[in-house]
């Protein structure tokens, strides 16, 4: 629970993040800004936070706060990690920051495209019979914008009205709006993650950096399907799909748009700006571009950089003039979102050996050896959504997420509530438990029932059949209720895991081979997306899906898709950057490689 002492910004909030993420990066990760200077390095000591309960005492805590502050729970908030359910109080900021800490601890000096210049201009006289527009124009001759109709329909008029006392609009070289009266202290901009199961908007305030509101819904072009292959599909069997699913991404973007500007009480006339990240088939469908092309061989996109285009074709009724930008794209199956989570993970700014896997039906993974660049997709399939897996379902609600086993077996379900099913990272979590007590052997399959009296007597019934399957059963509704009502991972179920985890294990090993890198040559692993922050980074090495690293250089990167479009509203130095990731990343196609097939098999093994 983040407890918002600010009286302007929103009042406590429950938010879930993964556990030993820190104070500060789950405050950021749900838009709630703390006081920094440092990015959450531990070096400012500016991002204090008041945590109810007992929380370990750092040296950087003893020199910046007094015993009684210590005692009454004060830390810093970027020492601090998540390990149970916490109440944090957030003070309001001290300062309207002139750069923002956004993505894995990056500092992005403001520098928005849109400009706004407040001017208290000469009325005209007979001496001075300056046009309006020259009369503005001069006022903020640093800037040279050029004006478009809509201005100069509105100029007279706003002039008059407003004393000759303005704000000029500018953005790049337009000059788009004439507000009467110092309008300066208001900017804000949108950026949006367009996932292809969840849609999240941040607003952003663009003067300081923060976000102001955020909000998240299901995409709601989920009835043509769960994945951008069905969503695809739709459109070669329909004609009439693609507007449809158009439609739907714009009814989406549009909800989100209305929901964050009443939730952060923003005039949406004040958004001038929206960046979008998304995939390469979700960004091509919302612009109503045909995507059939990504689907099959060879995976061509109609472009990898769309034009800027009006925030009205969206279906966003934002200031008239609201552009929106939207991420270049790699290839076909790596897009928006993933050169938005490089920008946000600094992928190209950083000298160290990396990898980042964006872990979900389309693996997207990326490497970095401080030099070089390459990135890649791979098909893991539904399994880490639920799809495919018989008890399988979305994080939501009543989802296993986390599974321990010792003498019994411990669940964390999603809401606290009675356990209804099994999510992607409970998923890995009880196979990379079941591996490690001795009940699925390394091939993946369930050990012999006198195998398992053995090595785990504790928990040898729960290893039963349903018809012909061998399942291990995780919960039961009530006590003696039959498998088949039971929530139980199956037989088949660790088989889909096993491809899954095999396609991503062989999707980076290949990459690390093309550098030249050895697994425990790789410094850090990020483990970005909504499904892969959750992940247990030990249950992850376990089973062979990241390499066999120390669990301390495995790091849940949060949604780095939407700090991305954040950043890239912060700063056009940002916005330039993801462009040039497009010379700087080297996109290598797995598919048709020889070796690809005996590299997969290698892989399947836990
Ligand atoms: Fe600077 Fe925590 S953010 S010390």
């Amino acid at each position: 629970t983040v407890r918002d002492a600010d009286p302007d910004r929103t009042t406590a909030r429950q938010v879930r993040v993964p556990p030993g993420v820190t104070v500060f990066d789950a405050a950021s990760w749900n838009g709630i800004a703390i006081d920094s200077t440092c990015g959450g390095h531990g070096t400012c000591h500016k991002c204090k936070v008041r945590i109810d309960g007992p929380s370990p005492v750092t040296r950087h805590d003893v020199r910046t706060f007094t015993r009684e502050q210590l005692d009454d729970g004060w830390r810093l908030a970027c020492l601090v990690n998540t390990t149970r359910d916490v109440a944090v109080d957030v003070p309001p900021l001290t300062t309207r920051p002139k750069a923002a800490t956004v993505g894995v601890g990056r500092q992005v000096i403001l520098r928005p495209a849109v400009q706004k210049r407040y001017v208290e201009l000469d009325e005209p006289t007979l001496a001075d019979q300056r046009t309006d527009l020259a009369r503005l124009l001069d006022a903020i001759d640093d800037l040279e914008p050029v004006p478009d109709l809509h201005v100069l329909r509105r100029l007279p008029t706003v002039l008059r009205s407003a004393d000759f006392k303005v704000t000029a609009v500018v953005v790049d070289e337009a000059l788009v709006d004439v507000e009467p009266g110092d309008t300066t202290k208001t900017q804000h901009a949108l950026a949006i993650d367009l996932g292809t199961t969840t849609v999240v908007a941040t607003l952003l305030d663009v003067t300081t950096g923060t976000p102001v509101a955020v909000a998240s819904m299901l995409n709601r072009q989920q009835p043509f399907g769960g994945d951008v292959i069905t969503r695809i599909s739709a459109t070669m069997m329909d004609p009439d799909a693609l507007g449809r699913l158009r439609t739907a991404a714009c009814e989406t973007l549009s909800t989100l748009a209305t929901q964050v500007c009443a939730e952060g009480g923003v005039d949406p006339a004040t958004v001038y700006e929206v960046a979008l990240a998304g995939n390469a088939t979700m960004t091509a469908l919302a612009l109503g571009v045909d995507p059939e092309p990504l689907g099959m061989a060879p995976f061509v996109m109609s472009t990898a950089q769309p034009p800027d285009l009006p925030a009205s074709e969206l279906g966003l009724s934002l200031h008239p003039r609201a552009r929106v930008t939207v991420f270049p794209a790699l290839g076909a199956y790596v897009g928006g979102d993933i050169v938005a989570g490089m920008l946000a993970t600094g992928m190209d700014r950083d000298k160290r050996t990396r990898l980042f896997i964006d872990v979900g039906t389309n693996c997207e993974i990326v490497v970095s050896d401080g030099d070089r660049i390459l990135a890649t997709a791979a098909p893991a399939g539904p399994a880490f959504e639920g799809g495919a897996i018989r008890c399988g379902m979305r994080a939501a609600d009543g989802a296993i997420e986390v599974v321990k086993l010792g003498e019994t077996v411990e669940l964390g379900v999603i809401g606290d509530v009675e356990p209804r099913g099994l999510c992607g990272s409970g998923l890995v979590d009880v196979v990379a438990e079941l591996v490690r007590v001795g009940l699925l052997d390394a091939s993946g399959r369930f050990v012999a029932a006198e195998v398992a009296k053995e090595v785990a007597p504790a928990l040898a019934d729960r290893l039963t059949q349903v018809g012909q399957e061998r399942v291990f059963v995780l919960h039961r509704p009530t006590p003696g209720a039959p498998p088949e009502e039971s929530v139980v991972l199956s037989q088949r179920d660790v088989r889909e895991l096993q491809f899954a985890k095999a396609a991503i294990s062989t999707g980076w090993s290949l990459l690390l081979e093309e550098l030249g890198i050895e697994h425990r040559d790789v410094q850090q692993v990020l483990l970005a997306g909504s499904f892969g922050s959750y992940l247990s980074a030990a249950s992850a090495v376990r089973i062979g899906l990241v390499p066999k690293l120390p669990v301390l250089r495995i790091v849940a990167a949060g949604n780095v898709a939407g700090e991305g479009a954040k950043m890239a509203l912060l700063s056009t130095r940002e916005r330039e950057g993801a462009r040039t990731l497009l010379k700087e990343v080297t996109y290598v196609e797995l598919s048709d490689r020889a070796d690809f097939n005996d590299k997969f098999v290698d892989q399947l093994s836990f």
